[in-house]
């Protein structure tokens, strides 16, 4: 039995939807345990794309069960649009097989609200957040003031938290922010309207775990974001507010960290990120066009264009350390195609010395220079490979290399965004 997390090993958009789609096949469950609806998870089925924002990327699977656990954040009204898209295609998005924890947190208005102000204020040193309220709600979380998905079931109780989380909230917002002050009775009855509809998925998340680990199911947690938008490991501060380290699928999800057997980091070929914040091999000439052209580098949540570059080992290296990745998938290698010579990240030269390791140090990652090695590419189409040794010599010799690099194996390689274009080795 496996029960395994999947882990984004860079800034995000690794493509662990598609990995956690693929692999749910198999398992009886599939938990989120952080983040919320900044992530953008797509998956590809013959043709048809799905993007998930909340709703675990096993639903998909007629019996696969998807729970939301306590780690998540969760926007009450985003859920349920998502789960009538679904409910509109027939997937069966059912209390039966979806759930909620009572102890995640929710997402009010007042939490997006404050988002987008303090962006809207940093001017010059913007993190470039979703802007989907997950800081301020992550915010409320550790100052004990948050409303969880259990609270729906306390009108009483529900009513005096938002009302005491208001008093200091809109002295901000009209204060400080000049953003209109929120009425708590008609926050609290915009979320209370909704409660009929999603209490029936609140559950006991880790009882549902136990269980069908206790039947012998193969369960998989899926991670959001990347390990470098960690709030403690990432490059603070344009970092995401959770851990997303996968120490975290044991508190998101209320199980020890004996439970998890396997690790698997999510890398592609090459690194983007979205938003702000320092990018080592990031490329501003026409290989960074060409790779986001060629890989539909838009963001799954705000559409922004992804910033591209070369693979980045030293970012890779610290994944496996902060993670324990016991295998890796990596995607996109198809993007690589026709480019004649294809460059990786070996480490970095800082003040004429050269470094193995990620500076620590507040900024000085932006200020690092890339250390190169070259490597012939491959112009034939691997799109279609179903198997490694289909793969040109070049390319398996550049897959090749990243293992050595990462001191990990690569497992499974993705070369095109459909379920089925997956080599397993
Ligand atoms: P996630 O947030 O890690 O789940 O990744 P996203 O869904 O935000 O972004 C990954 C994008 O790459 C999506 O548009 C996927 O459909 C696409 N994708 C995933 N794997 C591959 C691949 O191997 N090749 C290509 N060309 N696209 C891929
Ligand atoms: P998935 O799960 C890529 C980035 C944002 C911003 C920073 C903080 O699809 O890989 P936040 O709204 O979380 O406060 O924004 O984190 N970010 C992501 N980038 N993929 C994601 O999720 C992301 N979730 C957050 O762009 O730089
Ligand atoms: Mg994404």
């Amino acid at each position: 039995m496996a029960n395994t997390v999947i882990i984004g090993a860079q800034w995000g958009d690794e493509g662990k939807g598609k990995i956690v789609d693929m692999l749910s096949a198999q398992c009886s469950l599939v938990v989120r345990f952080h983040g919320g609806n900044n992530a953008g998870h797509t998956i590809r089925v013959l043709g048809e794309e799905t993007i998930l924002h909340l709703i675990p990327s096993g639903i998909l699977h007629r019996d696969t069960i998807c729970l939301i656990a306590n780690g998540v954040v969760l926007d009450p009204s985003v859920f349920l649009k998502e789960a009538d898209k679904l409910a509109a295609r027939g997937i069966d998005v059912s209390p039966a097989r979806l759930g909620i924890s009572k102890k995640t947190h929710l997402i009010l208005p007042y939490h997006k609200q404050l988002d987008n102000a303090r962006e809207a204020k940093r001017a010059g040193r913007k993190i470039g957040t979703t802007g989907r309220g997950i800081g301020p709600c992550y915010e409320d979380k550790s100052a004990r003031v948050g409303i969880r998905a259990g609270d729906l079931t306390n009108p009483v109780l529900l009513r005096e938290k938002i009302r005491h989380a208001l008093l200091e909230k809109n002295t901000l917002l009209r204060e400080l922010y000049k953003f209109e002050p929120l009425n708590p009775e008609t926050v609290a009855d915009d979320v209370l309207a909704l409660a009929p509809r999603l209490t029936p998925y609140l559950t006991d998340v880790e009882a549902r775990i136990d269980e069908a680990a206790a039947r012998g199911g193969d369960i998989l947690f899926e991670g959001a974001q990347g390990v470098h938008l960690d709030i403690d490991h990432g490059t603070y501060p344009f970092v995401t507010s959770s851990n997303t380290v996968s120490g975290n699928a044991a508190a998101g999800s209320g199980m020890p960290p004996s439970f998890f057997t396997r690790i698997v980091g999510v890398t592609k070929a090459y690194t983007t990120r979205v938003g702000s914040g320092p990018f080592p091999t990031e490329l501003l000439d026409d290989a960074g066009t060409y790779l986001r052209e060629k890989g539909h580098e838009y963001g799954a949540t705000t559409g922004r264009p992804r910033r591209c570059g070369w693979l980045d080992t030293v970012i890779l290296r610290a994944s496996v350390r902060l993670n324990g990745f016991t295998d890796i998938a990596m995607t996109k290698l198809d993007v690589l195609q026709n480019l004649p010579v294809l460059r990786i990240c070996v480490a970095y030269e800082f003040e004429g010395k050269r470094c193995e390791r990620i500076p620590q140090e507040e900024g000085v990652l932006a200020d690092v220079v890339p250390i190169y090695e070259e490597m012939p590419g491959f112009e034939d189409d691997v799109s279609g490979c179903t198997g490694f040794e289909q793969l040109p010599g070049t390319a398996r010799a550049y897959v090749r290399r990243v293992e050595e690099l990462a001191g990990v194996g690569i497992s499974m390689i993705s070369v095109g965004s459909e379920r089925r274009q997956t080599i397993m080795r």
